[in-house]
C-alpha cells in the first residue's frame, strides 16, 4: 500500500514527483505529499484526499527545487489528514515510507523521553525522529538514516531527503518494493516499474534487506548485511507500463473491455497449436502428490476455481487457503507438494509470506501479472499472465487472465498424469482457443446488465449464488459488487442456500444466480425455485437453453453465450464484472479508486 517516489534531476522535481504519483495512486489514495530540496533548503506540501488536491495547492503554493520524494497514502496509522500525510519531515530529514512499523510505539516513547516528540499519529514519522536524533548525535545523512533503519522493526520501502543536501536520497526496503530507475545524469527511485517508467526504461530492483545511497552519478547499494552488492539492472519495456483510459469512463471499463484481446495473448503465449510451451521448470505432474494454492481476494477465487479444474481434470488433491490464514496456520507441505501462488501485483505481503513460510518445503510456482514482482522473483518458477497494466482497484482482466493460466496448467497436469486421454485434452484446447470469442459475445450483454443494474442499485443486500465450478464465480461476484458498489453482497453455493442464508430471502433482496446449463443446471434451478417461493427476486445469468428452460418466474434474466461447462467461470466472470461495475455507476460511487481500498496490498 502507498507509493513513493524519489528523483535526483536535472530539471523542477515537483511535476515529476506528481506524475508519478499519479500513476501510484493505485496503491493508496487517502492524502498525498511531496518534498523537495531547494536551495539547499528542504521544504513540503501535503494535501488529504486524492492527488488533484495536492496538485492544487502546487499551483497556489509552488515547490521548487530538482530533488524531492513523494507519497501516496493507504492509511495504516492514524487517519486521513494533513499533520500524517507524508513526507514526515523531523528538522532537517524529510520520510516517505510504504509498510508498517511494529515498534514505533516504544521507538516514540524513547525518542520522547529524549525531547523528540511527535505531531502525528503514524509509525513513519518515527523514523524521521530517529535520524533527526542520530544527526543531532553527530552523524552524516547516510549514517543517520542507516542508524534509524538498524532500529525498525516491521516492513518498510523508504526513502530519506535531508537538509543542505540536493544530491542525496537514502532508500531502503524490507517487505515492500522498491526499486531503482537509472537516468542520464539523473537517478530515481520508486515503488515499481509503473511509477519510474516514464523517467527511464533502465531499472535496478532492490532485494530484501537492501539500502542504497542515491545520488545523480549513480546508486551505491548494500545488502541487509552492509557488504556492497551489484544488482543487475534491466530494461523495462515502458509501453507496457502505460496507463490510460483510451477514451473509456473508467480503468475497470477499459479493462473489462480488453479481455478478449488479453486472453487470446496469453492463451497464445501458453498453447503453440496442440503443443503446450510453459517455461522449463514446471514439474512433471505425474511426480507431484499435492497441490497447495494460496491467494488474497480475487486471486484467492481463481484458485478456488483450479482447484475443481486440477482435482476434475488430473485428479489431483488440491487444497486452496486464504494467505493471511495460510501463513500463521503452518500447515504441514511434504516434498512431494506443488505450492502455487497467485497475485496480480505479485506484491500482496501476505501471500508473499505465504510463499516464504513454503520455501524449502515444496516446489514453489506463481502465476503473477507483474513479472519483475517480489512473488515472481521468489519462485521457483512465475507463470506470467500477460493481462498488462491493471489499474483499477477491482481486479477484472486479472482475473480472467489468472483463470486461463491455471486451466492450462491443468490441462498440463491432465497429460502429464494421464488422467485427460487425447481427445480430451484436444477439446480443451479448443475450448481455451474460442474463449476470446465467447468472452466477446459475453461483452454485448453490456446494455442489459446496465438496465438491470440500475435497479440492482437500489438494493441494501444482494445474494449471488452457484454450483460446483460456479460456486468461485458467486464468491467473486458478490467481492466485485461490494467493493465498488458499496452494497452488502454475499456469495453462496446454491445447495447451502438452505442452511442459513435463505432467511435473508425477501422481495428487498435480488438474487443473482451464475447457472449455465451445465450438468449442475437442475440442482442450481431448484434452489432458484426455493427463492422465488419465498419471494425473491432473481436474475439468472444462463445460456440460451438454460433460458429456455427455466426464465419463468425469473425477475430478469442475461443471456451467454453457450460454453464448454469447464471453462464457463471464466465467461461468467464477465457478467459478475459488469454487474458490479454498471451498479456502481448509477451509485456514482467512485469505480476505479473505491473508499478505504488499494490496488496493490502491502501490509498485513
Ligand atoms: C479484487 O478486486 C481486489 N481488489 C483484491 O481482492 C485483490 O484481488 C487482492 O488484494 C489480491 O491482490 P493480488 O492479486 O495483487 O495479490
Amino acid at each position: 500500500m502507498c507509493g513513493i517516489i524519489g528523483i535526483l534531476g536535472d530539471h523542477e522535481a515537483a511535476p515529476a514527483l506528481v506524475d508519478a504519483l499519479k500513476r501510484l495512486e493505485y496503491r493508496g489514495y487517502d492524502s498525498a505529499g511531496i518534498a523537495t530540496v531547494n536551495d539547499g533548503h528542504l521544504d513540503r506540501r501535503r494535501a488529504v484526499g486524492k492527488l488533484v488536491n495536492l496538485t492544487d495547492l502546487l499551483v497556489h503554493d509552488p515547490l521548487p527545487g530538482k530533488s524531492g520524494i513523494g507519497h501516496t497514502r493507504w492509511a495504516t496509522h492514524g487517519a486521513p489528514t494533513v499533520v500524517n500525510a507524508h513526507p514526515h519531515r523531523a528538522g532537517p530529514v524529510a520520510v516517505v515510507h510504504n509498510g508498517i512499523i511494529e515498534n514505533f510505539r516504544e521507538l516514540r516513547a524513547e525518542l520522547a523521553t529524549h525531547g523528540y516528540a511527535a505531531e502525528s499519529d503514524t509509525d513513519t514519522e518515527t523514523i524521521a525522529l530517529l535520524a533527526q536524533s542520530f544527526l543531532d548525535a553527530g552523524k552524516t545523512p547516510v549514517e543517520a538514516a542507516e542508524a534509524a533503519i538498524s532500529r525498525l522493526e516491521g516492513a518498510f520501502a523508504l526513502a530519506f531527503l535531508f537538509d543542505g543536501e540536493p544530491d542525496l536520497i537514502v532508500g531502503a526496503r524490507k517487505g515492500s518494493p522498491l526499486a531503482v530507475g537509472h537516468g542520464d545524469g539523473e537517478m530515481y527511485l520508486g515503488s515499481d516499474a509503473i511509477a519510474l517508467a516514464p523517467l527511464t526504461d533502465r531499472i535496478t530492483y532492490l532485494e530484501e534487506g537492501d539500502r542504497v545511497i542515491l545520488t545523480r552519478a549513480g546508486a551505491t547499494i548494500r545488502d541487509a548485511g552492509g557488504r556492497l552488492v551489484n544488482r543487475p539492472m534491466r530494461r523495462i519495456r515502458v509501453d507496457a507500463a502505460r496507463i490510460e483510459k483510451d477514451g473509456h469512463r473508467h480503468f475497470m471499463a477499459k479493462e473489462i473491455a480488453e479481455q478478449p484481446a488479453v486472453l487470446a495473448r496469453v492463451i497464445d503465449a501458453y498453447l503453440d497449436g496442440d503443443a503446450l510451451r510453459f517455461p522449463t521448470g514446471l514439474p512433471d505432474f505425474a511426480q507431484v502428490e499435492r497441490v497447495v494454492m494460496v491467494a488474497c481476494g480475487t486471486a484467492f477465487y481463481a484458485c478456488l476455481t483450479a482447484k475443481y479444474w486440477l482435482e476434475r481434470i488430473a485428479r489431483l488433491p488440491v487444497e486452496v487457503d486464504v494467505a493471511s490464514e495460510f501463513r500463521y496456520r503452518e500447515p504441514p507441505v511434504g516434498p512431494n507438494t506443488l505450492a502455487i501462488f497467485v497475485s496480480q501485483s505479485g506484491e500482496t505481503a501476505d501471500t508473499l509470506a505465504a510463499l516464504r513460510y513454503c520455501r524449502d518445503k515444496a516446489a514453489i510456482l506463481s502465476v503473477v501479472n507483474v513479472p519483475e514482482s517480489s512473488i515472481a522473483r521468489e519462485s521457483d518458477l512465475a507463470l506470467p499472465i500477460h493481462a498488462g497494466v491493471e489499474v483499477g482497484v477491482a481486479s477484472t482482466k486479472a482475473f480472467t487472465c489468472q483463470l486461463a493460466v491455471l486451466a492450462l496448467v491443468a490441462l498440463k497436469a491432465g497429460v502429464d498424469r494421464g488422467t485427460l486421454d487425447a481427445a480430451d485434452a484436444a477439446a480443451l484446447r479448443a475450448a481455451l482457443r474460442s474463449l476470446p470469442g465467447l468472452v466477446s459475445q459475453a461483452l454485448n450483454a453490456g446494455e442489459a446488465i446496465e438496465a438491470v443494474s440500475h435497479d440492482l442499485s437500489k438494493a441494501r443486500d444482494i445474494l449471488f449464488l452457484g454450483r460446483g465450478i460456479m460456486y468461485p464465480i458467486a464468491l467473486e461476484g458478490a467481492l466485485k459488487l461490494k467493493e465498488i458498489s458499496y452494497i452488502h453482497a454475499e456469495g453462496y453455493a446454491s445447495g447451502e442456500l438452505k442452511h442459513g442464508p435463505i432467511a435473508l430471502i425477501d422481495p428487498a433482496v435480488p438474487v443473482i444466480v451464475m447457472a449455465p446449463r451445465d450438468g449442475l443446471f437442475d440442482k442450481t434451478v431448484s434452489n432458484m425455485q426455493e427463492v422465488m417461493a419465498r419471494g425473491g427476486k432473481v436474475v439468472l445469468v444462463t445460456d440460451a437453453a438454460g433460458a429456455r428452460a427455466a426464465s419463468e418466474g425469473a425477475w430478469r434474466v442475461i443471456e451467454m453465450p453457450s460454453v464448454p461447462d469447464v471453462l464457463a467461470p471464466i465467461l461468467y466472470a464477465i457478467p459478475a464484472q459488469l454487474l458490479a461495475y454498471h451498479t456502481a455507476v448509477a451509485k456514482g460511487t467512485d469505480v476505479d479508486q473505491p473508499r478505504n481500498l488499494a490496488k496493490s496490498v502491502t501490509v498485513e
